[in-house]
């Protein structure tokens, strides 16, 4: 199953209600949690992720670009979120942070940046339900997708396909109408797209758009 999750990095954060009500047809709403410590930059946290809940009954996909995972990341499963994604380079004990999260009723996710490997992390898969391989380096929207990454995502469809099938394989960064194409031939199940969803004129087509590509 294919999954289209429009990040809302890209919209106007002055009207969020109103931008969440332009993507109905989105399987999930990527929120971008930045602490310009992680990243090299600042967007929201707490708060408004849990005023975004209250918006739209889309399912939350959140996405952590913080250090100290560890302490912060369950807080976004109590309050709602479908799945909480945190970066392997920014926990202490990531087996604990997924198993916390799914006992808070999310999906967990663990993200790995473009210079990060997969194959020391594949222990943790049993603990997760999704890996979202990093295809820009993480921080902005509206960056170019790095092809080097694709044997990466190759290797985490092989280790998805493994244990099973599962566990999702997400890419984040540079998705658009071309390299949605590669990322889902190299085995890539959930996309997300930011800069190519909301500069759209019609955000919800853009959305479909995609989707037809890799449905
Ligand atoms: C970047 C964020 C992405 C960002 C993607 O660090 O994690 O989710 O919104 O934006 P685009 O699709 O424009 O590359
Ligand atoms: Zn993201």
């Amino acid at each position: 199953m294919t999954a289209i999750h429009p990040s809302i990095l890209s919209a106007d954060f002055a009207n969020l209600a109103a931008e969440l009500a332009r993507i109905p047809s989105a399987d999930a709403v990527h929120v971008d949690v930045m602490d310009n410590h992680f990243v090299p930059n600042l967007t929201l946290g707490l708060p408004v992720v849990e005023a975004i809940r209250a918006a739209t009954d889309l399912p939350l996909d959140v996405h952590l670009m913080i250090n100290d995972a560890d302490r912060w990341a369950p807080a976004y499963a109590e309050l709602g979120a479908e799945s909480v994604t945190f970066h392997v380079e920014a926990a202490g004990r990531p087996a604990q942070v997924a198993r916390a999260l799914r006992s808070h009723g999310a999906r967990a996710a663990m993200a790995l940046k473009p210079k990060t490997a997969l194959e020391p992390h594949l222990g943790l898969l049993s603990d997760l339900d999704m890996l979202l391989i990093m295809t820009v380096e993480p921080g902005f929207g509206g960056q170019s997708f790095m092809d080097e990454m694709l044997p990466k995502i190759a290797a985490a469809r092989r280790a998805s396909d493994a244990l099973g099938g599962k566990i999702a394989v997400q890419v984040d960064g540079g998705i658009n109408r071309e390299t949605i194409l590669r990322a889902a031939e190299a085995g890539a199940d959930t996309f997300v797209a930011g800069s190519a969803v909301y500069s759209a004129e019609d955000p919800d087509a853009a959305i479909s758009g995609l989707r037809q590509l890799v449905g």
